[in-house]
């Protein structure tokens, strides 16, 4: 049981997707643990409806019927969370399906293709849009978006849920540099392989797992959807309230998992994205021409938590090495 002390979301009101299983259905209950009002929007009405149930008779969890490919579906369930809560402040774009394994691209149905783009990617983009609708004139607003290690990877999945993963991934990019300027934030999470029932279908896991065969994460350690659901917590809380500033932050990638070839690449990022961190804060400084205490302390928090978090990521590359 979490203390009162501890709920990093109490007042806050978080729309998730996709919440009736899943990746979505821990983070909509860890949402809840931490004190936010939660909207689950999903097709699974009965699965959706238990959740909220078994959350208890508060009335803080509300179910709503939402196929993500619909845009009054979408519309009606962010008005639902105003209605009903009075603000949106997370928006947890978390729907999302695969179509079957084939093995050749001739034999990949267009219409399987346009079902998976239809839910992965236009569904993020619907959710986007109606998220914004109401948190740009709010001013404030967190919109988490679930994108995957597809998103930056080929040969892992479907050529169809690599496209739209990787849709999903600029999506973020470009929601993330427009609503900034409204005080929005755009991030997304990419996490690596799962067990749910989506992966349990698709890559043909036992009850017994088997998840961590398939890929090999940080050693000994297997990713779980408590993690993704921490992830958003962090994303959606006001301790995140620099993440997702710019499209270029590299947590925007959270909980990428790199293969062993893109170690490389993943310290370049991080150099770079430290560097961009480093001019936007010279810029401001430039901007500004005085040193206001409260500008000086932020400033050294921002230099602090880049080279810290820089830091940190150059050991744990060292390690994994
Ligand atoms: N499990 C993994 O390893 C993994 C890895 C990377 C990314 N993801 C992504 O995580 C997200 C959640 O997947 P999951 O693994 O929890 O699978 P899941 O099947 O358990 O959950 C997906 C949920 O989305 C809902 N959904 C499907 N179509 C919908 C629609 N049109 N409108 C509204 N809701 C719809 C389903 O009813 C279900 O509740 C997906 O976007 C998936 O692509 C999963």
């Amino acid at each position: 049981m979490i203390s009162g002390l501890v709920r990093r979301l109490e007042g806050k009101v978080a729309l998730v997707t996709g919440g009736a299983s899943g990746i979505g259905e821990c983070t909509a209950r860890l949402l809840h643990r931490h004190g936010a009002k939660v909207i689950i929007a999903d097709v699974q009405d009965r699965l959706g409806s238990t959740i909220c149930h078994d959350l208890g008779p508060s009335g803080d969890c509300t179910f709503v019927h939402c196929d993500v490919t619909n845009e009054d579906h979408v519309r009606h369930a962010v008005d639902a969370a105003v209605s009903r809560f009075g603000r949106l402040d997370i928006m947890f774009n978390n729907a999302g399906v695969s179509d079957p394994k084939r093995p050749s691209f001739a034999e990949n149905e267009k219409s399987d293709f346009e079902r998976v783009m239809g839910v992965n990617a236009t569904g993020v983009f619907l959710g986007i849009k109606h998220a914004a609708r109401v948190m740009v004139p709010a001013r404030r607003g967190s919109i988490v978006n679930t994108a995957s290690v597809c998103g930056v990877l080929g040969g892992v999945a479907t050529h169809a849920y690599t496209c739209s993963k990787h849709a999903v991934v600029g999506l973020t990019k470009s929601a993330a540099v427009e609503l900034g300027t409204a005080g929005v934030r755009v991030n997304c999470v990419s996490p690596y392989l799962i067990e749910t029932p989506l992966t349990k279908e698709f890559f043909r896991l036992g009850d017994g797992g088997g998840a961590d065969n398939i890929y090999s994460n940080l050693k000994g350690m297997q990713i779980r959807a408590e993690d993704i659901a921490e992830a958003v917590v962090y994303l959606g809380s006001d301790e995140s309230r620099y993440d997702g500033e710019n499209g270029m932050d590299p947590q925007s990638h959270y909980l990428h998992h790199v293969k062993d070839g893109q170690k490389a690449e993943r310290r370049k990022s991080t150099v770079y994205s430290s560097f961009c961190n480093f001019i936007i804060l010279m810029g401001s400084f430039v901007k500004e021409k005085t040193i206001s205490p409260k500008g000086l302390s932020s400033f050294c928090h921002q230099m602090f938590e880049t080279v810290s978090f820089s830091l940190l990521r150059s050991i744990n590359l060292l390690f994994e090495e």
